[in-house]
């Protein structure tokens, strides 16, 4: 066995670098320069529930001959469906037939609805596994946190019920009890779950009075957004695979989430940033830090440093700034 040789999902991976869903794993010749770069297994470009919905509503507020037909939207909506569908469908064929590294297939969903039927397809089609790309925003003051987190639930067991492939749930960090949901979507048929997605968010041009978007991508300091919850959850729920995302920068960022306890770590920016030799690098850097100390394989280090596994598990739950700030 290959040292830096591990597991995710239930699928053999080589490394534990993972190439994020993004545009990046949107074609095959991509995909194909990823692999020869080493990476370890690619999540394919997210297939999107809004995306769709948002193109029937302009493509029909253009369309002033059946605007106002409700048969009009129903059949655009159809087509549309269909045809992203079967394009992505051929996406996953083709990547499939063009490397050897595990393919997963990525899923954006905003409600259980007939929308996850197609995951089924995904599965025919030979995705290793799928990832639930699920982000709800709550505009209802009125709404309970507990059914917020339910849909996340409903999705999940909607796409497993119709799929035997293993199933990630990508989520973001605005959860009340980050501990809680991840224990519930291990219940609920999770194999794993990828913290966190990083989302579009708004800006303000104070210039121009206008909404904008902030930056796009994340920064190396961002990996502190998920390193606190990795190493909590890691050891609060067993048998659920983490994939860390977001702010995963370099090797450092990939040992640390590992020593945290994820299973691998997944890359977006810094590919769009610093191109795909970054991957070669991490892999490198891995070697070295494991051949420093002395490591045969990744668990005997992996989780080293999570919340069970150090004297003082409050450096996991310190939340506020006192110390720092008593002394300026
Ligand atoms: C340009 C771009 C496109 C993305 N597209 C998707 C997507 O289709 N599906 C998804 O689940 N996440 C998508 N993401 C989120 C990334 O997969 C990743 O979770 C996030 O950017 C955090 O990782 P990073 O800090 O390495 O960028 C996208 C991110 C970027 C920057």
């Amino acid at each position: 066995m290959d040292k830096l040789e591990t597991t995710y999902l239930g699928l053999k991976l080589k490394n534990p670098i993972v190439a994020a869903s993004s545009g990046l794993t949107s074609s095959v010749e991509k995909i194909v320069e990823l692999e020869k770069a080493g990476i370890g297994a690619i999540v394919l470009k997210s297939i999107f529930e809004e995306q769709i919905n948002g193109e029937v509503t302009s493509m029909l507020s253009k369309d002033t001959q059946n605007s106002g037909y409700p048969e009009a939207e129903d059949y655009i909506k159809g087509y549309l469906r269909d045809n992203t569908i079967k394009k992505h469908i051929e996406l996953i064929e083709s990547a499939k037939k063009a490397v050897n590294i595990p393919v997963i297939a990525s899923v954006n969903c905003v409600s259980p609805d007939e929308w996850t039927s197609f995951s089924k397809d995904f599965q025919d089609a030979g995705a290793d596994a799928l990832e639930l790309n699920i982000f709800y925003i709550p505009t209802d003051r009125h709404e309970k946190p507990g059914v917020v987190e339910q849909l996340y639930i409903d999705v999940l067991r909607k796409v497993k019920s119709q799929v035997s492939i293993p199933v990630a749930v990508k989520f973001g960090i605005y959860h009340s009890n980050i501990l809680g949901m991840a224990e519930k979507l291990k219940a609920n048929g999770a194999s794993g779950i990828v913290m966190f997605n990083r989302f579009y968010e708004p800006d303000i041009n104070v210039d121009t009075l206008e909404i904008t978007s902030s930056e796009v991508f994340s920064s190396p300091s961002d990996i502190r957004r998920s390193l606190r919850w990795v190493g909590m959850v890691s050891s609060a729920v067993s048998n659920l695979d983490i994939a860390a995302s977001t702010g995963i920068h370099d090797v450092n960022a990939v040992l640390k989430q590992l020593l945290a306890g994820a299973q691998v770590a997944q890359l977006c920016s810094t590919l769009y940033l610093n191109g795909v030799n970054v991957v070669p690098e991490m892999l490198t850097g891995i070697s070295d830090f494991m051949k420093k100390w002395n490591f045969k394989k990744i668990d005997d280090f992996r989780g080293r440093l999570s919340y069970k596994n150090i004297p003082d598990p409050m450096l996991y739950e310190r939340s506020q700034f006192m110390k720092y700030f008593s002394n300026r």
